[in-house]
């Protein structure tokens, strides 16, 4: 039996084994969304109908389980749901209004953090950085297999973010112009990272340069430039990227006419040069026709 996911005045039926997220992404439907993995509750939304299963409801605040949020990465529709976008108005703790509220910084319109003052010295004792590579590679084989954080590393390859750590540790600890990638804050602009994530990700890294036997000083050595970039990363919704002074959000879908063929990132599905598709600005992920109206294929499709 097939189940339907109305969003607004859109239609949706889930394929099997797909997140409601999924789903509602696959049809083009533009539901913010970060760390697809249950941590960042960017997707928060609310079940306006329908059934919600107890797993995508963990970790909630009770107010929120009373109106019936839920986190649709975290979500397998176990009935017809009718979803809607969170309220902010519903956010908002009861129980804290006594409390004073905290300024909110907005640390969206600061300009990228300079560099921190270089440790050259760091570099020779980390033999010329032949300990770098081993504590990164140590440090990103814990990355992948972390529940939290390997959400976030789905579309890079352990290689590649070793590779541009690698550089970018040397840019930071020698000075030399090395690194080519983007920086911090552009390059986790769309990661929403609480405090706490940032937190555990230090956790892991402790363990990575304790495992390659990096003394407690060239411990806090490695960890003061690490934490150099925290107000860069450290956030409560996606920023815009920011080139010069221009701000470019890559979220949301846009729509493109295809110059060439492609297949459906979501079915396989081919598509035709000249079809006009709705992508992810960020994912650059494309649904076909068939995807995007949200019905599953059927046989004649
Ligand atoms: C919870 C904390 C963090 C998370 C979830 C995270 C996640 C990620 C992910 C997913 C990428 C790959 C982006 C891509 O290629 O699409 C990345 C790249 C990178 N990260 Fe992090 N990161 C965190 C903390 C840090 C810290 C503390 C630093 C250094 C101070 C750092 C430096 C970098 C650099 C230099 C890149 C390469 C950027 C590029 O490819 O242009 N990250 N990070």
């Amino acid at each position: 039996m097939s189940l339907t996911l109305r969003y607004g005045d859109r239609a949706v039926t889930p394929l099997a084994g797909e997140t409601v997220l999924n789903a509602l992404l696959r049809a083009g439907i533009d539901v913010p969304f970060s760390c697809k993995a249950g941590a960042c509750h960017t997707c928060l939304s609310l079940c306006i109908e329908g059934n919600v299963p107890e797993k995508a409801q963990r970790g909630l605040a009770a107010h929120l389980l009373e109106k019936r949020y839920f986190l649709p990465c975290k979500c397998k529709a176990v009935s017809d749901m009718s979803i809607a976008p969170a309220l902010e108005s519903d956010l908002v703790d009861p129980a804290l209004f006594d409390e004073p509220v905290a300024a909110a910084t907005c640390a969206a319109a600061s300009a990228e953090l300079p560099y921190p003052e270089p440790d050259p010295e760091l570099w020779a004792e980390l033999e010329d950085g032949k300990t770098v590579r081993r504590v990164l590679e140590d440090f990103y084989e814990r990355v992948y297999a972390d529940p939290l954080l390997s959400p976030f590393f789905g579309r890079v390859t352990k290689d590649r973010v070793t590779d541009k750590q690698y550089s970018f540790m040397k840019q930071c600890v020698t000075g030399e112009k090395v690194y080519f990638g983007d920086r911090p804050r552009n390059a986790h602009h769309w990661m929403i990272i609480s405090e706490a994530l940032f937190e555990h990700r230090q956790a892991l890294m402790l363990q990575a340069l304790q495992a390659q036997k990096l003394s407690p000083g060239q411990i806090s050595r490695w960890v003061r430039i690490e934490e150099h970039f925290r107000p860069d990363m450290v956030k409560t919704e996606v920023w815009p990227r920011r080139v010069g002074e221009e701000e470019i959000f890559i979220e949301g879908f846009a729509s493109e006419t295809l110059m060439d063929a492609t297949v459906c990132d979501h079915c396989g599905a081919e598509i035709a040069a000249g079809t006009t598709v709705a992508y992810h600005r960020r994912l650059g992920q494309v649904s076909c026709r068939v995807c995007a109206s949200g019905m599953p294929h059927t046989a004649s499709a």
